[in-house]
């Protein structure tokens, strides 16, 4: 039978790339968006992928959604922690709002992603945790302090987490990509980006179908005893 996979901010940019790929292997995918109906209503006409919106930063909003996508796709095997947002400022300029938004997005959201369907994967002995963190969360980044807390906090929790779920068949693990060609890194201005990408020494941005494609990969049965880890795709910008 079909496995279940949920996508957070799975109608856009890299989580859009990953909601495909995972429906090209197989698997019955929901893709969650936070606002933009139009979009995600084109995205599921040209995909045939169900949208669903809510807000991962709302704990209650999170656990309703994801009961709402067990009722019509089935049990939940495979969780992609995807949805994020920058408020990029530097630390002098930054607001505690700034910081309260990328933290409740960023970070709160992977655990009111991940919190309500733990206990069913245990039940079922099968579970496959992947976070989308980042290059930024491994080296930290001018201007993300907050984007930065929470994608190194991202590492944190799938370590914990692989800890907590080997026993029950339940792996976790991120992927920290680069610098993707998405609409988030073409919001940095333009002369910023140009200097980054002479800064990846494969000379170009990465592609959201190269991080869609480690996802495949740690979702599959394959990567049964890859738990805890990082894996790194940036073009040889940064190495751990
Ligand atoms: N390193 C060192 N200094 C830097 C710098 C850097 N990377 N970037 C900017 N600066 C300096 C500027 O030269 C400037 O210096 P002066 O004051 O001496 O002229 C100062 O810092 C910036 O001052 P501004 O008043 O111009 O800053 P601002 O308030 O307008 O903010 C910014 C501008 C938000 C920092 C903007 O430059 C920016 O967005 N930078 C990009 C940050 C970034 O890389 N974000 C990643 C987004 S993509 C992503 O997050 C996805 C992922 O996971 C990889």
């Amino acid at each position: 039978m079909a496995r279940t996979a949920l996508v957070t901010g799975g109608s856009r940019g890299i989580g859009a790339a990953i909601s495909k790929a995972l429906k090209a292997e197989g698997y019955n995918v929901a893709a969650t968006y936070a606002g933009n109906n139009e979009a995600a209503a084109q995205f599921t006409e040209e995909t045939g992928i169900k949208t669903y919106k809510w807000n991962v930063g709302d704990y209650e909003d999170s656990k309703a959604g994801i009961a709402k996508v067990e009722e019509e796709l089935g049990p939940i095997d495979v969780v992609v922690a995807n949805a994020g947002i920058t408020r990029d400022a530097p630390f002098h300029k930054m607001t505690p709002e700034q910081w309260q938004q990328v933290i409740d997005t960023n970070l709160t959201g992977v655990f009111n992603t991940v919190h309500p369907v733990w206990p069913g994967m245990r039940e079922r002995g099968f579970g496959r945790i992947i976070v989308i963190s980042s290059i930024n969360g491994q080296k930290g980044q001018f201007a993300q302090v907050n984007y930065a807390a929470t994608k190194a906090g991202d590492l944190g929790i799938i370590k914990s987490l692989a800890q907590e779920g080997a026993a029950k068949g339940i792996t976790a693990n991120a992927v920290c990509p680069g610098y993707i060609a998405t609409e988030m890194v073409m919001a940095v201005p333009e002369k910023v980006r140009e200097s980054i990408i002479a800064q990846i020494p494969a000379g170009r941005l990465g592609e959201p179908e190269e991080i869609a494609r480690c996802v495949a990969f740690l979702a599959s049965d394959d990567a049964q005893f890859i738990n805890g880890s990082t894996i790194s795709a940036n073009g040889a910008q940064f190495f751990v």
